[in-house]
């Protein structure tokens, strides 16, 4: 069997998450690998059993020519003709998001993609709990929908300021931003307000930026379809204030649906209650939707496109647009 030859770039956490699923696969060898960081091209070449290693996508690009697909997890500051490459050699490409900050960039790559296989990390469409959330909405007369991801701030370097990371929406509640998508389209206008009133810039080791985004913010978004959905994102709780219930709140006229965020769904009709619990290792549907694309070269078999993404990543920035100018945005 000639197996699909891959290539990862950036060998930090998200990567080793879709590596647990690829190494399943019997169709799929990673052959390449690459970082700055020296002990993790090493860890990964050994978990991966990959022969060659490089210090970025520059000398990875240089020395490998005969890759059928490649993953990118590097932070979204560092997004720097990693995916352009990609793109001019008609490579596929698993990017994770947010896949950039520059929406420029974001914009040319969308447009440059339509016709590529190309898959954003949006694990989230893979979930049985969203396949049921989507065949439950199909019909409901939906009103409001109210939902959160609140958690503390994850301690890399990129996440501690705003213009590196984007702020807990555009980072991490962008998976609640697209699952909003999924189930009800495209968003028509978002007004957005945050606060940075609980965290102490200087309570992080000194080995990282000094804190600037926000604690918490709350975006509300109209769709199109008219659905109104209130999402709140926050980073600023502590062990001791852990578990908050996340996920999804969707009401409608004669159902009600509530997600916990990954884990499961309880629908409520004429006085009855439905639980169903997660079944699925959607990470490793992601990648295995990823690989089956590529080995058709069918960009449709992939549930979150650049192209589609691209309208996530323009709702989380239209967000953050909102709470820097007190303004509603209109996408
Ligand atoms: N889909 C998800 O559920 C999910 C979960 C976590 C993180 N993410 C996303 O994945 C991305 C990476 O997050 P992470 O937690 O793995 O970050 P990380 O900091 O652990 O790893 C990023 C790695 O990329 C490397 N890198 C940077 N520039 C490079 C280059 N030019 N060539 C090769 N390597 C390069 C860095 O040295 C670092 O090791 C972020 O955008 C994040 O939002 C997605």
């Amino acid at each position: 069997m000639q197996k699909l030859k891959l290539a990862l770039i950036g060998c930090g956490g998200i990567m080793n998450a879709h590596v647990r699923g690829l190494l399943t696969f019997e169709d799929a060898e990673i052959v390449a690998v690459a970082d700055p960081r020296q002990e993790r091209t090493q860890a990964m070449k050994t978990r991966t059993g990959a022969t060659r290693s490089y210090p970025s996508h520059v000398e990875l690009f240089e020395n490998e020519d005969n890759l059928d697909a490649v993953y990118i997890c590097v932070e979204p500051t560092a997004h720097k003709n990693i995916e352009e490459t990609c793109i001019a050699r008609s490579l596929p490409f698993m990017v994770e998001k947010p896949m950039t900050m520059d929406m420029d960039q974001a914009k040319a790559i969308a447009s440059a993609t339509t016709n590529l296989v190309t898959c954003v990390g949006f694990q989230d469409r893979y979930l049985d709990l969203t396949d049921r959330i989507r065949e439950e909405v199909s019909d409901m007369k939906v009103g409001l929908v109210y939902g959160s991801w609140i958690g503390g701030v994850p301690q890399v370097w990129w996440w501690m300021k705003k213009d590196t990371c984007g702020g807990q929406l555009y980072e991490q509640n962008i998976h609640l931003l697209d699952q909003l998508r999924y189930f009800f389209g495209e968003a028509d206008k978002v007004y957005a307000t945050c606060g940075r009133t609980l965290i102490n810039p200087n309570e992080f080791p000194d080995t990282l930026p000094s804190y600037d985004t926000d604690d918490f913010s709350t975006a509300t978004i109209t769709f199109k379809n008219g659905v109104v959905a209130n999402l709140m994102s926050g980073c600023y709780i502590t062990k001791k204030g852990n578990p908050v219930r996340n996920g999804l709140t969707i009401i409608g006229r004669d159902k009600s649906l509530e997600y916990g965020l990954r884990s499961n769904l309880a629908i409520y009709e004429s006085g009855r209650e439905t639980k169903i619990t997660k079944q699925v290792d959607q990470m490793a549907l992601f990648d295995r939707a990823f690989l089956d694309a590529v080995k058709a070269g069918d960009p449709s078999m992939v549930r979150s496109p650049y192209a589609d993404a691209y309208k996530t990543l323009l709702l989380g920035a239209a967000a953050n647009k909102s709470m820097e100018t007190g303004e509603v945005v209109k996408l």
